[in-house]
């Protein structure tokens, strides 16, 4: 039921803090993160773990693939399933395999789990539908609690898969000491980022409404989440959108710049926030219409969107405030346009064809 909301998307964007809230009252027991015992020795017996995915799951993987590797000092690498069933790269002498999936029915991801089954490699499932095809047939599987996704566009299951991946790594590494109040702190800023949606909508309108063609840019994690921010936005307003490393700009596509492309910077790693900016100018020297979305620490007045600070080891979280206004953004551009914003052209909730 969408209540008072016009459409599932925006629910599922204002849940986000509540989701959570849910995952850290369902997985952590006196301050420590609990995670059944055989999973974390299948998985600590590994050297080198393997995340499969699609789409938007594929991009939560990309966050995860940094807590596994930093946190729990495992090489890991993130592959679209569709890719990986066909042509996957020399594997290891003992993976390990995290499927990610809001469905838990994504064929292209079920091929890989089939084709890894046959070589009895160990697998583990994250899926918000649990009782789905790739829950049953990994080895493990562990629930997102994202709740009832609804629109087609993945919001809220983006969230609590790239949530579920931070306290399995923190399992993974014998515990994080302040993991509970850390998140439940980044619940509270998830929560201010939503509250402060009028200015996204205004942004969009400005921006996006009207633009036919935009880019993302973002260094290091940020270029992580320019990918998911650029899929977003294309799936429900259809427009052209590129999300790419800002560095890789001068490599081509600064090309494309013209007068009034909207280009926005993600900025929330502090090695690399001034390098993005200076990317940025470079797109401005062109003629860009340029938006920033930048973390308290690394803002000065003159940004458009202003996250809650992230000091320190804290900068690791950046992606998961970015998600808010990258989604809302794509949100409010496609109602702009009065578009089916829970039904967008062409695409299904889940893909159950390869
Ligand atoms: O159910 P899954 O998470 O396996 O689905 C994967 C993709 O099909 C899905 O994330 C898709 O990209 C979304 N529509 C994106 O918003």
């Amino acid at each position: 039921d969408k209540g008072t909301y016009p459409f599932f998307m925006l629910k599922e964007i204002d849940e986000q803090a509540i989701v959570a809230r849910n995952l850290i009252e369902h997985y952590f027991v006196n301050g420590l993160p609990q995670i059944d015992e055989k999973i974390l020795s299948a998985i600590k017996q590994a050297d080198r773990l393997y995340i499969v995915a699609a789409g938007t799951s594929y991009h939560a993987a990309l966050i995860g693939r940094r807590f596994f590797e930093k946190w729990a000092g495992i090489s890991t690498e993130a592959h679209i399933a569709s890719e990986f069933a066909y042509d996957h790269p020399l594997i290891s002498k003992k993976p390990f395999f995290v499927f990610i999936s809001q469905s838990g029915e994504t064929a292209d991801s079920i091929q890989v789990l089939d084709f890894i089954k046959k070589e009895h490699y160990p697998s583990l499932t994250l899926a918000n539908v649990m009782n789905s095809t790739l829950t049953r047939e990994a080895d493990f599987a562990l629930p997102i609690l994202a709740g009832p996704e609804i629109a087609v566009a993945s919001t809220k299951a983006y969230m609590a898969q790239i949530l579920t991946q931070v306290i399995l790594a923190a399992a993974l590494a014998g515990g994080h000491d302040q993991l509970q109040a850390e998140l439940s702190r980044l619940a509270i800023d998830l929560q201010t980022v939503i509250d402060g949606q009028d200015k996204i909508k205004e942004l969009a309108d400005t921006y996006l409404v009207h633009a036919d063609r935009a880019f993302y840019i973002g260094r290091a994690a940020d270029a992580d989440v320019t990918l998911e921010a650029a899929l977003k936005l294309k799936e429900i307003s259809y427009t052209l959108v590129e999300g790419f490393a800002a560095g890789e700009l001068k490599h081509g596509t600064i090309s494309l710049i013209e007068q009034n492309t909207p280009v926005i910077a993600l900025i929330s790693q502090s090695k690399t926030a001034g390098l993005t900016r200076s990317n940025l100018e470079e797109t401005m020297a062109r003629g860009a219409k340029a938006m920033t979305i930048v973390t308290k620490n690394l803002a000065s007045s003159d940004d458009d969107i202003i996250l809650p600070a992230l000091n320190g080891e804290m900068e690791m979280f950046g992606p998961i405030l970015e998600a808010v206004p990258i989604q809302l953004l794509a949100y409010y551009t496609s109602l702009g346009r009065k578009l089916d914003v829970d039904h967008p052209r062409n695409l299904a909730k889940s893909v159950t064809v390869q």
